[in-house]
Protein backbone atom coordinates (compact mmCIF):
# COMPACT_ATOMS: atom_id res chain seq x y z
CA UNK A 1 0.00 0.00 0.00
CA UNK A 2 1.77 3.74 -0.68
CA UNK A 3 1.02 6.08 1.89
CA UNK A 4 1.50 8.83 -0.48
CA UNK A 5 -0.55 10.50 -2.58
CA UNK A 6 1.79 10.31 -5.27
CA UNK A 7 4.18 7.26 -6.51
CA UNK A 8 7.32 9.59 -7.04
CA UNK A 9 10.48 8.24 -9.12
CA UNK A 10 13.69 10.82 -9.01
CA UNK A 11 15.25 9.33 -11.41
CA UNK A 12 15.95 11.61 -14.83
CA UNK A 13 12.05 12.66 -15.23
CA UNK A 14 9.95 12.78 -12.15
CA UNK A 15 7.06 10.59 -12.69
CA UNK A 16 3.85 11.30 -10.74
CA UNK A 17 0.38 9.57 -10.83
CA UNK A 18 -2.65 10.28 -8.97
CA UNK A 19 -6.35 10.33 -10.02
CA UNK A 20 -5.35 14.05 -10.83
CA UNK A 21 -2.42 14.57 -12.34
CA UNK A 22 -0.19 12.16 -14.51
CA UNK A 23 3.46 13.03 -15.82
CA UNK A 24 6.49 12.49 -15.78
CA UNK A 25 8.31 8.86 -17.50
CA UNK A 26 5.66 6.29 -16.41
CA UNK A 27 7.25 3.28 -15.12
CA UNK A 28 4.59 0.55 -14.81
CA UNK A 29 6.36 -2.57 -13.17
CA UNK A 30 6.61 0.49 -10.35
CA UNK A 31 3.13 1.18 -10.08
CA UNK A 32 2.13 -2.25 -9.94
CA UNK A 33 4.76 -2.22 -7.25
CA UNK A 34 3.98 0.37 -5.22
CA UNK A 35 -0.01 0.45 -5.87
CA UNK A 36 -0.07 -3.36 -4.68
CA UNK A 37 -1.80 -4.52 -7.64
CA UNK A 38 -1.40 -7.94 -9.67
CA UNK A 39 0.53 -8.57 -12.68
CA UNK A 40 -1.86 -9.43 -15.73
CA UNK A 41 -0.10 -13.21 -16.47
CA UNK A 42 -0.32 -15.65 -19.17
CA UNK A 43 -2.32 -17.57 -17.00
CA UNK A 44 -4.92 -15.18 -16.46
CA UNK A 45 -4.50 -14.22 -20.50
CA UNK A 46 -5.21 -17.62 -21.27
CA UNK A 47 -7.84 -18.13 -19.45
CA UNK A 48 -9.87 -14.96 -20.41
CA UNK A 49 -8.91 -16.56 -23.96
CA UNK A 50 -10.82 -19.53 -23.45
CA UNK A 51 -13.82 -17.45 -21.77
CA UNK A 52 -14.09 -15.38 -23.98
CA UNK A 53 -13.06 -16.67 -27.07
CA UNK A 54 -10.76 -14.19 -28.58
CA UNK A 55 -8.34 -12.01 -26.90
CA UNK A 56 -9.06 -8.43 -27.53
CA UNK A 57 -6.21 -6.28 -29.24
CA UNK A 58 -5.50 -3.97 -26.48
CA UNK A 59 -5.19 -7.36 -24.01
CA UNK A 60 -2.86 -9.58 -26.49
CA UNK A 61 -1.00 -5.84 -26.93
CA UNK A 62 -0.31 -5.58 -23.25
CA UNK A 63 -2.09 -2.72 -22.75
CA UNK A 64 -3.91 -3.34 -20.22
CA UNK A 65 -1.24 -4.94 -17.92
CA UNK A 66 -2.81 -5.09 -14.31
CA UNK A 67 -5.61 -6.18 -12.15
CA UNK A 68 -7.08 -6.89 -8.79
CA UNK A 69 -8.92 -9.36 -8.34
CA UNK A 70 -9.91 -10.43 -12.13
CA UNK A 71 -9.40 -13.84 -10.56
CA UNK A 72 -12.07 -13.56 -8.79
CA UNK A 73 -14.74 -12.39 -11.74
CA UNK A 74 -13.56 -15.17 -14.11
CA UNK A 75 -14.36 -17.49 -11.45
CA UNK A 76 -17.45 -16.12 -11.42
CA UNK A 77 -18.24 -16.10 -15.27
CA UNK A 78 -16.47 -19.99 -15.25
CA UNK A 79 -19.42 -20.75 -12.70
CA UNK A 80 -22.24 -19.51 -14.59
CA UNK A 81 -22.66 -16.23 -12.04
CA UNK A 82 -23.05 -12.86 -12.74
CA UNK A 83 -20.74 -9.83 -12.27
CA UNK A 84 -21.03 -6.19 -13.42
CA UNK A 85 -18.86 -3.67 -15.51
CA UNK A 86 -18.11 -0.08 -13.88
CA UNK A 87 -16.51 2.73 -15.81
CA UNK A 88 -16.64 6.27 -15.92
CA UNK A 89 -15.18 9.81 -17.23
CA UNK A 90 -14.83 13.39 -15.79
CA UNK A 91 -15.91 15.25 -17.76
CA UNK A 92 -14.28 18.82 -18.64
CA UNK A 93 -13.69 19.14 -22.15
CA UNK A 94 -14.43 17.02 -25.32
CA UNK A 95 -13.71 13.80 -25.65
CA UNK A 96 -10.44 12.44 -27.55
CA UNK A 97 -9.63 9.37 -28.82
CA UNK A 98 -7.03 8.62 -25.59
CA UNK A 99 -10.37 8.32 -23.98
CA UNK A 100 -12.26 5.94 -25.98
CA UNK A 101 -9.97 3.11 -25.25
CA UNK A 102 -10.77 1.63 -22.07
CA UNK A 103 -14.51 2.22 -22.92
CA UNK A 104 -13.84 0.05 -26.20
CA UNK A 105 -12.50 -2.22 -24.49
CA UNK A 106 -15.36 -2.51 -22.24
CA UNK A 107 -17.59 -2.82 -24.91
CA UNK A 108 -15.66 -6.04 -25.66
CA UNK A 109 -16.12 -7.24 -22.47
CA UNK A 110 -19.36 -6.52 -21.96
CA UNK A 111 -20.07 -8.75 -25.66
CA UNK A 112 -18.62 -11.62 -24.40
CA UNK A 113 -19.87 -11.69 -20.94
CA UNK A 114 -23.05 -10.37 -20.99
CA UNK A 115 -22.20 -8.00 -17.77
CA UNK A 116 -24.46 -4.66 -17.48
CA UNK A 117 -22.68 -1.67 -17.39
CA UNK A 118 -22.72 1.30 -15.04
CA UNK A 119 -21.01 4.71 -16.85
CA UNK A 120 -20.28 7.54 -14.09
CA UNK A 121 -20.36 10.78 -15.65
CA UNK A 122 -17.95 12.36 -12.63
CA UNK A 123 -19.52 16.41 -13.55
CA UNK A 124 -19.41 17.42 -9.72
CA UNK A 125 -15.55 15.87 -9.73
CA UNK A 126 -14.76 18.09 -12.05
CA UNK A 127 -16.85 21.23 -10.84
CA UNK A 128 -14.54 20.86 -7.47
CA UNK A 129 -11.02 19.66 -8.36
CA UNK A 130 -10.88 22.61 -11.66
CA UNK A 131 -10.46 26.25 -10.72
CA UNK A 132 -12.01 27.31 -13.77
CA UNK A 133 -14.77 25.28 -14.39
CA UNK A 134 -18.31 25.89 -13.55
CA UNK A 135 -20.74 23.40 -12.79
CA UNK A 136 -22.72 24.77 -15.57
CA UNK A 137 -19.91 23.49 -17.75
CA UNK A 138 -19.02 20.61 -16.53
CA UNK A 139 -22.87 19.14 -16.52
CA UNK A 140 -22.58 20.38 -20.50
CA UNK A 141 -19.81 18.10 -21.13
CA UNK A 142 -21.33 15.46 -19.07
CA UNK A 143 -23.97 15.40 -21.92
CA UNK A 144 -21.92 16.12 -24.65
CA UNK A 145 -19.46 13.44 -23.42
CA UNK A 146 -22.04 10.27 -22.92
CA UNK A 147 -22.62 10.95 -27.03
CA UNK A 148 -18.92 9.78 -27.43
CA UNK A 149 -19.92 6.32 -25.21
CA UNK A 150 -23.28 5.82 -26.72
CA UNK A 151 -21.36 6.40 -30.66
CA UNK A 152 -19.36 3.16 -29.72
CA UNK A 153 -22.44 1.01 -29.64
CA UNK A 154 -23.57 0.32 -26.43
CA UNK A 155 -26.81 -0.83 -25.72
CA UNK A 156 -29.18 1.25 -23.46
CA UNK A 157 -30.60 -2.29 -22.44
CA UNK A 158 -27.52 -3.27 -20.73
CA UNK A 159 -25.86 0.41 -19.85
CA UNK A 160 -26.86 3.07 -17.38
CA UNK A 161 -24.70 6.08 -17.68
CA UNK A 162 -24.91 8.10 -14.41
CA UNK A 163 -24.61 12.22 -14.44
CA UNK A 164 -23.97 12.48 -11.25
CA UNK A 165 -25.57 15.97 -9.73
CA UNK A 166 -28.87 15.13 -11.65
CA UNK A 167 -28.78 11.93 -10.28
CA UNK A 168 -27.64 12.28 -6.20
CA UNK A 169 -30.75 11.08 -5.24
CA UNK A 170 -30.12 7.25 -5.73
CA UNK A 171 -26.44 7.98 -5.01
CA UNK A 172 -26.67 9.71 -1.55
CA UNK A 173 -27.48 6.73 0.69
CA UNK A 174 -24.49 4.94 -0.67
CA UNK A 175 -22.30 7.87 -0.48
CA UNK A 176 -22.77 8.66 2.97
CA UNK A 177 -22.24 5.29 4.21
CA UNK A 178 -19.20 5.07 2.42
CA UNK A 179 -18.08 7.85 3.64
CA UNK A 180 -18.65 6.93 7.33
CA UNK A 181 -16.02 4.27 6.87
CA UNK A 182 -13.39 6.75 6.26
CA UNK A 183 -11.38 8.38 8.17
CA UNK A 184 -9.82 12.17 6.68
CA UNK A 185 -6.10 10.94 7.95
CA UNK A 186 -6.78 7.39 5.31
CA UNK A 187 -7.96 9.76 2.49
CA UNK A 188 -5.02 12.67 3.12
CA UNK A 189 -2.58 9.75 2.90
CA UNK A 190 -4.37 8.18 -0.12
CA UNK A 191 -5.08 11.26 -2.15
CA UNK A 192 -2.71 13.84 -0.52
CA UNK A 193 -5.54 16.59 0.75
CA UNK A 194 -3.86 19.39 1.71
CA UNK A 195 -5.46 22.36 3.94
CA UNK A 196 -6.14 24.00 0.78
CA UNK A 197 -7.80 21.34 -0.31
CA UNK A 198 -11.98 22.23 -0.51
CA UNK A 199 -14.28 20.36 1.60
CA UNK A 200 -16.35 19.20 -1.46
CA UNK A 201 -12.94 17.84 -2.83
CA UNK A 202 -12.45 15.89 0.75
CA UNK A 203 -15.98 13.99 0.35
CA UNK A 204 -16.03 13.23 -3.35
CA UNK A 205 -14.11 9.62 -3.51
CA UNK A 206 -17.11 8.17 -1.53
CA UNK A 207 -19.22 9.42 -4.71
CA UNK A 208 -16.70 7.55 -6.74
CA UNK A 209 -17.02 4.11 -4.70
CA UNK A 210 -20.56 4.38 -5.25
CA UNK A 211 -21.45 2.76 -8.69
CA UNK A 212 -19.60 -0.48 -7.40
CA UNK A 213 -22.63 -0.80 -5.53
CA UNK A 214 -25.49 0.55 -6.90
CA UNK A 215 -26.02 -2.74 -8.71
CA UNK A 216 -26.68 -4.54 -5.44
CA UNK A 217 -29.28 -1.50 -3.99
CA UNK A 218 -31.18 -1.28 -7.36
CA UNK A 219 -31.77 -4.87 -7.77
CA UNK A 220 -31.26 -6.35 -4.46
CA UNK A 221 -28.73 -8.69 -6.26
CA UNK A 222 -25.24 -8.70 -4.53
CA UNK A 223 -22.63 -9.05 -7.31
CA UNK A 224 -19.48 -7.56 -7.56
CA UNK A 225 -18.09 -5.03 -10.22
CA UNK A 226 -15.18 -5.10 -12.42
CA UNK A 227 -13.72 -2.14 -13.34
CA UNK A 228 -11.51 -1.26 -16.54
CA UNK A 229 -9.94 1.89 -16.13
CA UNK A 230 -6.18 3.53 -16.05
CA UNK A 231 -4.60 2.93 -13.35
CA UNK A 232 -4.47 6.24 -12.17
CA UNK A 233 -8.06 5.57 -10.54
CA UNK A 234 -6.64 2.97 -8.66
CA UNK A 235 -6.40 4.96 -5.36
CA UNK A 236 -10.18 5.09 -5.28
CA UNK A 237 -10.83 1.53 -5.56
CA UNK A 238 -8.44 0.62 -2.84
CA UNK A 239 -10.80 2.88 -0.23
CA UNK A 240 -13.52 1.27 -1.82
CA UNK A 241 -12.13 -2.16 -1.42
CA UNK A 242 -11.29 -1.57 2.08
CA UNK A 243 -14.81 -1.01 3.02
CA UNK A 244 -16.81 -2.94 0.71
CA UNK A 245 -17.34 -6.06 2.65
CA UNK A 246 -18.53 -3.79 6.07
CA UNK A 247 -21.09 -2.32 3.97
CA UNK A 248 -22.54 -5.67 2.89
CA UNK A 249 -21.55 -5.38 -0.88
CA UNK A 250 -18.67 -7.25 -2.50
CA UNK A 251 -14.86 -5.75 -3.20
CA UNK A 252 -15.15 -4.21 -6.83
CA UNK A 253 -12.24 -6.02 -8.97
CA UNK A 254 -10.05 -3.82 -11.54
CA UNK A 255 -7.78 -4.27 -14.96
CA UNK A 256 -5.65 -1.47 -15.15
CA UNK A 257 -4.16 0.39 -18.22
CA UNK A 258 -1.29 2.26 -19.46
CA UNK A 259 -2.14 5.63 -20.02
CA UNK A 260 -2.72 6.39 -24.27
CA UNK A 261 0.52 8.55 -25.45
CA UNK A 262 -0.40 12.08 -26.93
CA UNK A 263 0.75 12.94 -29.84
CA UNK A 264 3.79 15.26 -28.39
CA UNK A 265 6.75 14.24 -26.71
CA UNK A 266 5.92 11.17 -23.51
CA UNK A 267 3.05 11.53 -21.05
CA UNK A 268 -0.20 10.84 -22.01
CA UNK A 269 -2.82 12.68 -24.34
CA UNK A 270 -3.72 15.41 -22.34
CA UNK A 271 -6.84 17.88 -23.16
CA UNK A 272 -4.90 20.77 -21.66
CA UNK A 273 -2.60 20.59 -24.70
CA UNK A 274 -5.08 20.39 -27.38
CA UNK A 275 -2.54 20.26 -30.16
CA UNK A 276 -1.10 16.67 -28.76
CA UNK A 277 -4.82 14.81 -28.57
CA UNK A 278 -7.10 14.04 -31.44
CA UNK A 279 -10.87 14.93 -30.22
CA UNK A 280 -13.69 12.90 -31.38
CA UNK A 281 -15.28 15.95 -32.82
CA UNK A 282 -12.27 17.35 -35.07
CA UNK A 283 -12.38 18.13 -38.75
CA UNK A 284 -10.28 15.89 -41.17
CA UNK A 285 -8.11 18.98 -41.82
CA UNK A 286 -7.40 19.28 -37.82
CA UNK A 287 -6.60 15.82 -37.63
CA UNK A 288 -4.19 15.73 -40.56
CA UNK A 289 -2.18 18.90 -39.28
CA UNK A 290 -2.11 17.05 -35.81
CA UNK A 291 -0.78 13.97 -37.41
CA UNK A 292 1.54 15.97 -39.57
CA UNK A 293 2.94 17.24 -36.40
CA UNK A 294 3.17 14.48 -34.54
CA UNK A 295 6.46 13.52 -32.28
CA UNK A 296 7.77 10.28 -34.05
CA UNK A 297 10.93 7.78 -33.79
CA UNK A 298 12.19 9.12 -37.14
CA UNK A 299 15.43 10.49 -38.07
CA UNK A 300 16.25 14.08 -38.96
CA UNK A 301 16.44 13.17 -42.29
CA UNK A 302 15.30 11.08 -44.91
CA UNK A 303 18.81 9.72 -45.94
CA UNK A 304 19.57 8.99 -42.78
CA UNK A 305 16.01 7.32 -41.63
CA UNK A 306 16.51 5.20 -45.15
CA UNK A 307 20.10 4.13 -43.64
CA UNK A 308 19.30 3.23 -40.25
CA UNK A 309 16.25 2.97 -39.69
CA UNK A 310 13.12 4.40 -37.05
CA UNK A 311 12.93 3.66 -33.50
CA UNK A 312 8.77 2.77 -33.29
CA UNK A 313 9.23 2.45 -29.71
CA UNK A 314 9.68 5.95 -29.42
CA UNK A 315 6.69 7.01 -32.18
CA UNK A 316 3.56 8.39 -31.31
CA UNK A 317 2.18 7.09 -34.22
CA UNK A 318 3.39 3.54 -34.12
CA UNK A 319 1.36 3.13 -30.40
CA UNK A 320 -1.79 4.65 -32.00
CA UNK A 321 -1.67 1.78 -34.74
CA UNK A 322 -0.69 -0.63 -31.68
CA UNK A 323 -3.84 0.86 -29.62
CA UNK A 324 -6.48 1.51 -32.05
CA UNK A 325 -6.10 1.66 -35.70
CA UNK A 326 -4.35 -1.96 -36.22
CA UNK A 327 -6.14 -5.01 -35.50
CA UNK A 328 -4.02 -7.16 -37.59
CA UNK A 329 -0.97 -8.82 -35.42
CA UNK A 330 0.59 -9.46 -38.41
CA UNK A 331 1.16 -5.91 -39.95
CA UNK A 332 2.26 -4.57 -36.82
CA UNK A 333 5.17 -6.76 -36.72
CA UNK A 334 6.07 -5.65 -40.43
CA UNK A 335 5.46 -1.96 -39.78
CA UNK A 336 7.64 -2.49 -36.53
CA UNK A 337 10.40 -4.41 -38.88
CA UNK A 338 9.99 -2.05 -41.63
CA UNK A 339 10.49 1.13 -39.54
CA UNK A 340 13.55 -0.23 -38.06
CA UNK A 341 15.34 -0.72 -41.49
CA UNK A 342 14.58 2.05 -42.88
CA UNK A 343 11.89 0.81 -45.45
CA UNK A 344 9.20 2.68 -44.50
CA UNK A 345 9.58 6.46 -43.25
CA UNK A 346 7.58 8.80 -41.03
CA UNK A 347 5.69 10.35 -43.92
CA UNK A 348 4.09 6.70 -44.82
CA UNK A 349 2.82 6.01 -41.60
CA UNK A 350 1.34 9.55 -41.49
CA UNK A 351 -0.66 8.89 -44.36
CA UNK A 352 -1.90 5.95 -43.62
CA UNK A 353 -2.69 6.76 -39.53
CA UNK A 354 -4.35 10.08 -41.22
CA UNK A 355 -6.56 8.67 -43.55
CA UNK A 356 -7.60 5.74 -40.72
CA UNK A 357 -8.26 8.29 -38.22
CA UNK A 358 -10.27 10.14 -40.26
CA UNK A 359 -12.30 7.51 -41.65
CA UNK A 360 -12.55 6.36 -38.19
CA UNK A 361 -14.59 9.65 -36.96
CA UNK A 362 -16.61 10.74 -39.96
CA UNK A 363 -18.54 7.04 -38.63
CA UNK A 364 -18.52 7.98 -35.29
CA UNK A 365 -19.69 11.88 -35.86
CA UNK A 366 -22.25 10.35 -37.64
CA UNK A 367 -23.19 8.20 -34.71
CA UNK A 368 -22.55 10.70 -32.35
CA UNK A 369 -25.43 12.46 -34.12
CA UNK A 370 -27.72 10.13 -33.45
CA UNK A 371 -26.78 9.23 -29.78
CA UNK A 372 -28.71 12.65 -29.04
CA UNK A 373 -32.01 11.17 -29.49
CA UNK A 374 -30.96 7.89 -27.68
CA UNK A 375 -29.31 9.37 -24.54
CA UNK A 376 -32.53 9.42 -22.31
CA UNK A 377 -32.81 5.26 -22.77
CA UNK A 378 -29.51 5.14 -20.87
CA UNK A 379 -30.54 7.10 -17.81
CA UNK A 380 -30.80 5.08 -14.15
CA UNK A 381 -34.27 5.45 -13.98
CA UNK A 382 -34.77 3.74 -17.40
CA UNK A 383 -32.19 1.14 -16.34
CA UNK A 384 -34.56 0.22 -13.07
CA UNK A 385 -37.40 -0.50 -15.06
CA UNK A 386 -35.50 -3.31 -17.17
N1 LIG B 1 -12.43 10.07 -11.82
C1 LIG B 1 -12.50 9.74 -13.20
C2 LIG B 1 -11.85 10.84 -14.04
O1 LIG B 1 -11.51 11.88 -13.59
C3 LIG B 1 -13.90 9.49 -13.66
C4 LIG B 1 -14.44 8.16 -13.17
C5 LIG B 1 -15.47 7.96 -12.28
C6 LIG B 1 -13.97 6.87 -13.51
N2 LIG B 1 -15.68 6.66 -12.06
C7 LIG B 1 -14.79 5.95 -12.81
C8 LIG B 1 -12.97 6.41 -14.39
C9 LIG B 1 -14.59 4.58 -12.94
C10 LIG B 1 -12.77 5.05 -14.50
C11 LIG B 1 -13.57 4.14 -13.78
O2 LIG B 1 -11.67 10.64 -15.20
Amino acid sequence: MISNKAVKCLANEEMVVTPWEVRGKIDYERLIREFGTQPLTDELMERMKKDFGELHPQLRRRLFFSHRDLNVILDRFENGQRFVLYTGRGPSGPVHIGHLVPWIFTKYLQEKTGARLYFQMTDDEKFLIEDEMTLEETTKWGYDNALDLIALGFKPEKTSIIFDVRDIFSLYDIAVKVAKRITYSTARAVFGFKDSTNLGWVFWPAIQAVPCFIHAKLTQENVPALIPAAIDQDPYWRITRDIAQKLGYCKPAQIHCRFVPGLGKGGKMSASEPETCIFTIDTPEEVKNKIWNAFTGGKPTIKEQRNTGGNPYLCTIFQYFLYLFEEDDKKISELDENCRTGKVICGDCKTILTERVNRFLKEHQKKREKAKEEIQNFSLKAGEKK
